[in-house]
């Protein structure tokens, strides 16, 4: 029963006090992000990594967020993922190989010389929805990572310096991002990986700006400018908020797209009576509404859309790792190998020291 369970979360928290931080994302389930010591979006809780001193971090999160927080950490400290099999599709949509046969296959179109006011042909750019192999890419070839909140702010530090982008894994947080920036779509190619030129012509590829990956998040992906429509169809004065994972119609067709935590803080500053059709998961949107009672809350797709692997985080799991610290046991601790993590921090670092 939940009730058991939380009262022995609540216990082995207790025992462990100063030695544990539990950081929890925005997605989590109700009865997990309870316990949660700190919950924010990517980049807040990769800036809380790199701010504690507890011995312990039990990250209530997915896959790439708790690699992030180990590069972020000391070594003595160790950080736990309660379920280890929660990880993020999107994430696993690019890989090391593909990537990389990709950037081969762009430097025999571009070359490797910088320009005549010395930017490189291409700055790659990963989104933090991936492994930490990828990030270690980017910052082996002078690029960085970005998160939801400063997209905009990483794309303006990669023109800086190089000519174009290559942006993986998700074409949509890519497209919004480089159209709101006022890159033109047909300098935002789209790369698929299974295919040579990632299925355009070289001469094409000369004009690109922004090279989008063909990633994209099943939960985000699903929301449509016809739920836009009924939404305000049903209530003229809702304000249409979503995440910028969305597909570009829908962005287009909202009043405003943002991370976790800049859709929390819109709905946190709302006039009492405002109503809100929400895109973004569900155990989110839910949390909002019964936090908000004096507001009209619902998630833009009204069936429902959770993100599975965020789920997988059960207060099952989370007792079973608590206990286990308490008895001075580490279970399903993320370490990131030490033949990555050098050049993964190098791409973090530059996302942290960019002001968004
Ligand atoms: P945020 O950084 O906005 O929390 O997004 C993370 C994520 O995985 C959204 O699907
Ligand atoms: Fe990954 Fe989408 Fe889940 Fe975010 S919501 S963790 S991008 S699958």
């Amino acid at each position: 029963p939940v009730a058991e369970l939380e009262e022995r979360i609540a216990a082995a928290k207790a025992e462990l006090g100063e030695r544990l931080v539990v950081l929890g994302h925005y997605y989590q389930r109700d009865e997990v992000v309870q316990f949660a010591d700190f919950v924010g979006d990517s980049y807040q809780l990769a800036q809380q990594a790199t701010t504690t001193s507890a011995d312990h971090v039990v990250f209530c999160g997915v896959h790439f967020m708790a690699e992030t927080a180990d590069l972020l950490t000391s070594p003595e400290q160790s950080v736990v993922l309660p379920n280890l099999a929660a990880g993020c599709s999107m994430a696993d949509m690019a890989d090391l190989d593909s990537v990389t046969a990709c950037w081969e296959q762009l430097e025999a179109v571009y070359g490797t010389e910088p320009d005549a006011e010395g930017r490189v042909p291409v700055v790659p750019v990963t989104y933090m929805n991936s492994s930490a192999a990828l990030k270690a890419f980017c910052g082996d070839h002078g690029g960085i990572v970005c998160t939801s909140s400063n997209a905009a702010a990483v794309l303006a530090w990669a023109f800086e310096r190089g000519r174009r982008v290559l942006f993986f894994p998700d074409q949509h947080l890519g497209r919004n991002t480089g159209s709101a920036m006022g890159v033109p779509l047909e300098q935002m190619p789209l790369w698929d990986p299974r295919k040579p030129l990632g299925g355009n012509e070289a001469e094409a590829l000369l004009d690109a700006r922004v090279l989008l990956w063909r990633g994209w998040c099943s939960v985000h992906q699903r929301f449509t400018t016809a739920q836009v429509d009924a939404a305000r169809a049903a209530d003229p004065a809702v304000r249409v908020v979503v995440h910028p994972e969305c597909p570009k119609e829908v962005v287009d067709a909202a009043d405003e797209a943002g991370s976790t935590q800049h859709i929390e803080r819109v709905v946190r500053e709302a006039a009492p009576g405002t109503s809100f059709a929400i895109g973004t998961e569900i155990n989110m949107v839910r949390r909002l509404a019964a936090q908000h009672p004096d507001l009209t809350i619902a998630c833009l797709d009204p069936v429902i859309c959770p993100c599975s692997t965020m789920y997988r985080i059960h207060p099952g799991y989370l007792a079973w790792v608590l206990e286990a610290l308490v008895r001075g046991e580490v279970l399903n601790r993320v370490q990131v190998d030490d033949a990555v993590a050098a050049s993964a921090r190098v791409a973090l670092q530059r996302m942290l020291e960019v002001r968004p």
